[in-house]
């Protein structure tokens, strides 16, 4: 069937829920009897916990417990599943990085649990600890093949880049730093836990996945899988730092457990510099050379990035040149040093962000030497197939975006003539935009119900970006309903499993399962039907009935689902679909690209960078709500030009400890920052991708932008600034 509701502009179903404060959040679930935690993290960056005076706090009011190392309830595991994150939650007296979890006071109130944890003292020996890459730097290794990249291993080489290197016409050899970022999502972590009995437990919490919360809880505290349910309705923004479950979700069902009360801990905004992630600080060294005519001889791309001492968290960021441009001879890299910082975690775009920074920042130098249009030398290397994988993509519409940027943009290449307007420097950037397909193991279950209403499910997690709204357009078409006859539901654990909404992912990989669910549903019943005695389309061949707003018509005569269901007894008709990656996927290199272009005016006396306009032109395989996907596009911009401007967590190195522990200091675009900001797409039809035929959209946004702007910041001063992000002090 001709799909008629996916793709149209609806507006979020849940947009109504959301405004007149009808959606729950994780930290506004009503619970009785629920008591509230709060808290205390550590001072140094490096030590252990000489001793914890709680009397204090504990002689207040309304508090049930000081929970410390020395009294917390002993888990049965402390190893966590493979592929997440160590977790601090009070088991020894270790101190691993500033501003973790070393108490928690749960007490009958908000107010009573933070103003004990206040009272509470830690006293803390300090061991000596650096934050600083350079302290660190020779002690850089190769890290694991790590699932963010695609299991792919650290470096690859093809053909010979030292030899591409010395035949090429013109070189650029530089190094990029991109700094410590952190996600800060408007919704803080939160998490509600209950225990029901013994070993039953349920929890409420701000994530992005509801199985991989499921799985760590039910292996810290050895439970049957089983027995623990996690719910998330909304969520109020993830970016990553919501990708794993952190110590906190952990300490709640702990206090719980301990103090025999529901326990609600949600994290105050400065107690989410560090023990919920950010993004690592890279520094990447990009070697590339070009023939005359601007064609790539070689690239070389070696990221060095950060993690903490105890885990490993790769940012991918040399990836992006594997996939990039079309050259013999290239080769890349990762290395990672331990540092005494919390562990960062995948922040959107994990690797493309960053590593397209450096990248495209290169390309821009490379092209500024030779003299040529960026885009030109761009579209001189252009990747007709995968240049690392020697594979074809599945589809690959970059030109189309270039072409159609350029067009909007009105960009024309003017061998970078100085220019000024009432006063301020003008310049203008592109880059590259690009991020992979993925596409994950999902299930969901689609139900028609007596009154011929759908319900369908699969437990993925709507950050915001329109999951709920995108399902049902799609299951609305695969079943044959009108949208107001299809509800979808998400976040729940019981639910069939989807993939953490991380990666792009969930559109692709939900979508597709809602799909064949569906479309399975949708067959069952015209086979009930014509099967049916008691229906007018009995003996009908089954292809020949055309469905249309739950109606199945064949040879004049007509039949509704409703009637199919209650024929059969009333009890609801269910299917249920998995979806995932078959070897015939692995025969395409699968990736979304796109092409930004700005337009910066730099005040030449104070610095200030700002971005005029920002048009960028994305494929993305299909597109399942244009006016959702324009606004997931339009964040990830708006985030670029943070990863410009804006966004750094700043270290006192002394102590190791973040400075920046709001949003007063970690700054982020306000409303003055974004003026024009202009998505648009270019459709794709691809069969390869997945059943939907999506791609993905919710971090390509950010990719290539912070290039672009500097690319522009340097047309515009001459001033190339190869440290994100580029701040005031930079340019005078
Ligand atoms: Mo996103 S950074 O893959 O959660």
């Amino acid at each position: 069937m001709k799909p008629t509701i996916t793709g149209q502009p609806l507006a979020r179903i849940d947009g109504h829920a959301k405004v007149t404060g009808a959606a729950r959040y994780s930290a506004e679930v009503q619970i009785s009897g629920v008591a509230y935690g709060v808290l205390v993290t550590s001072a140094c960056a490096r030590g252990r916990i000489l001793a914890i005076e709680t009397n204090d706090a504990e002689r207040e009011p309304g508090v049930l417990a000081v929970i410390t190392p020395k009294n917390a309830l002993r888990l049965p595991d402390t190893k966590v599943p493979e592929n997440d994150r160590v977790v601090q939650v009070l088991q020894d007296d270790r101190i691993v990085y500033s501003n973790q979890p070393v108490a928690l006071v749960v007490a009958e109130t908000l107010e009573g649990a933070m103003h004990a944890a206040l009272l509470v003292k830690v006293h803390e020996e300090k061991e000596p600890a650096t934050v600083r890459l350079d302290d660190e730097i020779k002690n850089a290794f190769e890290p694991e093949p790590q699932s963010a990249s695609g299991k792919k291993s650290a470096d690859q080489v093809r053909g010979d880049p030292a030899r591409g290197l010395r035949e090429a016409a013109m070189r650029i050899d530089e190094t990029y730093q991109t700094p410590y970022e952190t996600h800060n999502p408007l919704e803080p972590h939160a998490t509600t836990a209950v225990w029901n009995g013994p070993d039953r437990l349920t929890v409420y919490d701000a994530t992005q996945g509801v199985f991989g919360v499921r799985k760590k809880l039910a292996k810290m505290f050895a439970l049957p899988t089983g027995n623990v349910r996690v719910l998330t309705k909304f969520v109020g923004g993830g970016f990553g730092c919501k990708g794993t479950p952190w110590s906190h979700v952990i300490l709640a069902a702990l206090a719980a457990k301990q103090v025999g009360r529901p326990v609600k801990l949600v994290l105050t905004r400065p107690q989410m510099f560090g023990m919920v992630g950010g993004r690592p600080l890279t520094r990447q060294r990009l070697s590339v050379g070009a023939n005359k005519q601007g064609k790539l001889t070689a690239l070389r791309h070696e990221s060095v990035s950060t993690t903490s001492r105890f885990d490993d968290f790769l940012e991918p960021a040399a990836s992006v040149s594997r996939h990039s441009y079309a050259c013999e001879n290239m080769a890349t890299s990762h290395r990672l040093v331990r540092l005494d910082i919390a562990t960062p975690t995948y922040m959107r775009a994990p690797g493309e962000a960053t590593g397209g920074f450096a990248l495209e920042s290169a390309i821009d130098e490379l092209a500024h030497a030779l003299k040529m249009d960026p885009l030109a030398l761009r579209l001189a290397s252009y990747a007709e197939t995968d240049p690392t994988e020697d594979k074809p993509f599945s589809s690959k519409s970059l030109r189309k975006c270039y072409a159609e940027g350029a067009r909007r943009f009105g960009w024309a290449w003017n061998k970078r003539s100085p220019a000024r307007a009432d006063g301020m420097l003008v310049g203008v950037g592109m880059a590259t935009s690009s991020y992979p397909a993925y596409f994950s193991k999902a299930e969901a279950l689609a139900r028609m119900l007596p009154d011929g209403t759908a319900l369908v499910t699969s437990g993925a997690v709507d950050l915001g970006g329109g999951t709920y709204t995108v399902m049902s357009q799609v299951a609305a078409d695969a079943i044959g309903l009108p949208m107001d006859r299809v509800r979808f539901d998400l976040g729940d654990s019981e639910m069939p499993e989807a993939p953490r909404s991380g990666g792009s992912q969930t559109a692709a990989s939900c979508a597709s399962a809602v799909l064949l669910a569906g479309r399975a549903l949708r067959d069952k019943l015209v086979r009930m039907a014509v099967a049916d005695a008691g229906s007018p389309l009995l003996g009908a061949r089954p292809d020949e009935v055309l469905i249309e707003n739950g109606r199945m018509t064949a040879n004049g005569r007509t039949d509704s689902f409703a009637d199919v269901v209650k024929r059969a007894g009333g009890a609801p008709v269910e299917e249920r679909a998995r979806a995932g990656p078959d070897e015939a996927r692995k025969k395409w290199s699968l990736h979304s690209f796109g092409a930004q272009f700005v337009e910066v005016l730099v005040d030449p006396d104070l610095g200030h960078v700002r971005v005029k306009r920002l048009v960028g032109v994305f494929a993305g395989g299909r597109i399942l709500n244009a006016r959702l996907a324009r606004s997931q596009l339009m964040g990830g911009m708006v985030w670029g030009i943070g990863m410009a401007l804006h966004e750094e967590t700043v270290y006192d190195e002394k102590i190791g400890r973040i400075m920046t522990r709001d949003l007063a200091d970690y700054h982020v675009p306000a409303h003055a920052d974004v003026q024009v900001i202009e998505p648009y797409f270019i459709e794709e039809e691809d069969v390869h991708v997945d059943p939907a035929g999506v791609k993905g959209i919710g971090e390509i946004g950010i990719t290539g932008t912070a290039a672009a702007i500097a690319n522009a910041v340097f047309n515009a001063t001459g001033k190339r600034v190869r440290s994100l992000p580029i701040t005031p002090d930079k340019l005078l």
